[in-house]
């Protein structure tokens, strides 16, 4: 009695049996678990109740010429689009001379949270005047950061309403995205205080909302390189900067505009091995910092109306070092891939692959629409989604297309149609 093994004290082989035994899933269903599995011992190590590696495709964005250097994007996504989107823009910019960047401090924010404070006035100048010792509690609890040149930079003291005070640390990472670093710092901090002020600490945890940590890019191309179709380009320029400006003023439009630079932003940290949702949850505070969600992107014309001129600015609590990126040996080959050396290149591959992938977006939906451009993309999707053989696709998407419906229910009654006129051409 009592002895039964939790789940996550089994053998992985063993979660995979009582999973069968269960009824949960098939043994044929167990032996592909097994075959996606890349490294059981790795996988285990990583994460709780391990079972399996979920594969999603990587590829690369080509044309990344920023601050006069080459760079690629590896990228991992499941959406068709996204890396042609990416080459696509990033092309455009390179023959109008790059981007060009400009990369903040690498600092990242810890909240410690005080509660029940009866005189905030008292308290709020006692924490100030024991400001250096704060900070160095908190750089003694990492002393290998601060040797490292990082550690705590900025220290500063927000009331949150009468009873909630939250003071904030600013610690530069350095290489590393950092989070359990600011967390340990930031415990030492929230002992110290209980301990030596009597202070009631709610809480202590890094903050995401990253607005010392912004990486910013920007280019500026001729507007005849955006003549498309039955638009000028001065014409197609106009609307770039008008549908940028929608997405300053409308939530809504905000949402989408920002959804596709992320498109970019997230592959490509995925393919860095780092938190992108750390990054998601970084970008969209940024982008409601002033109270109301707004585009991240600016787009306009200059002053003589020759060229567009596109901003990016994000916040980017990336790493180089530490998490899982030393232990997944794709990561590393990523890097090399990227040709990026150091936490600020990755800082500066993320902004200017958001601002090509925001280009590329914004050009097909002012001009010729967003479907043309995914569709041959979308439509493979649709034939494998519909269970066409990988030699059967070509021949899916040309009648889908032909037919010029392109929902799921078509490609099945196309397969359908293919198979049974190959059952009877194989008996003739
Ligand atoms: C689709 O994944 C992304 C877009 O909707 C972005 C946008 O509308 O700007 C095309």
């Amino acid at each position: 009695m009592g002895t039964a093994k939790k789940f996550y004290q089994l053998s992985w082989a063993n979660r995979l049996t009582t999973l069968i035994d269960q009824g949960i899933i098939t043994p044929a269903q167990a032996k592909i678990l097994k075959q996606q599995a890349n490294n059981q011992l790795l996988g285990d190590q990583q994460i709780e109740n391990y079972l399996t590696d979920y594969h999603l495709p990587q590829g690369v964005a080509w044309h990344y010429l920023i601050d006069g250097q080459q760079y690629l994007a590896p990228m991992v996504t499941e959406e068709p689009s996204v890396i042609a989107a990416s080459s696509h823009g990033a092309g455009l910019i390179a023959q109008s001379g790059g981007f060009k960047t400009k990369i903040g401090p690498h600092i990242l924010w810890g909240q410690i949270i005080l509660e029940q404070i009866t005189n905030q006035q008292q308290l709020k100048q006692q924490l100030l005047t024991q400001k250096p010792q704060l900070l160095a509690v908190a750089d003694q609890a990492h002393p290998s950061l601060k040797k490292r040149g990082g550690g705590t930079r900025l220290l500063r003291v927000r009331s949150l309403n009468d009873q909630l005070l939250s003071i904030d640390l600013g610690i530069d990472t350095q290489a590393a995205m950092g989070a359990n670093m600011v967390n340990s710092m930031l415990e030492a901090v929230a002992k110290y205080l209980r301990q030596q002020l009597g202070s009631q600490v709610l809480m202590s945890i890094l903050s995401n909302l990253a607005d010392e940590c912004l990486a910013t890019a920007t280019c500026q191309l001729p507007v005849e390189l955006l003549t498309k179709g039955s638009f000028s380009g001065r014409q197609t320029a106009k609307k770039i900067a008008l549908a940028a400006h929608v997405a300053q003023i409308d939530p809504y439009r905000a949402a989408t505009h920002n959804k596709g630079i992320m498109n970019g932003v997230d592959a490509v940290t995925i393919a860095m091995g780092n938190d992108w949702r750390a990054i998601e949850s970084a970008a969209h505070a940024y982008a409601a910092r002033d109270g109301q969600y707004r585009g991240l992107s600016h787009w306009s014309l200059s002053a003589d109306q020759q060229f567009l001129q596109g901003e990016l600015t994000l916040p980017l609590p990336v790493g180089f070092v530490g998490g899982s990126i030393k232990i997944v040996p794709l990561v590393q080959l990523n890097q090399q891939l990227a040709q990026i050396k150091e936490v600020s290149d990755l800082e500066k591959l993320l902004v200017c692959v958001g601002l090509a992938q925001n280009l590329a977006a914004l050009l097909a939906l002012v001009t010729e629409g967003i479907q043309r451009g995914h569709m041959q993309l979308q439509l493979r999707s649709t034939a494998l989604a519909a269970g066409a053989k990988i030699t059967e696709v070509a021949e899916v998407v040309q009648q889908l297309q032909a037919q010029g419906q392109t929902d799921l229910t078509s490609a099945q009654l196309i397969l359908q149609k293919i198979r049974k006129n190959g059952d009877h051409n194989d008996r003739i």
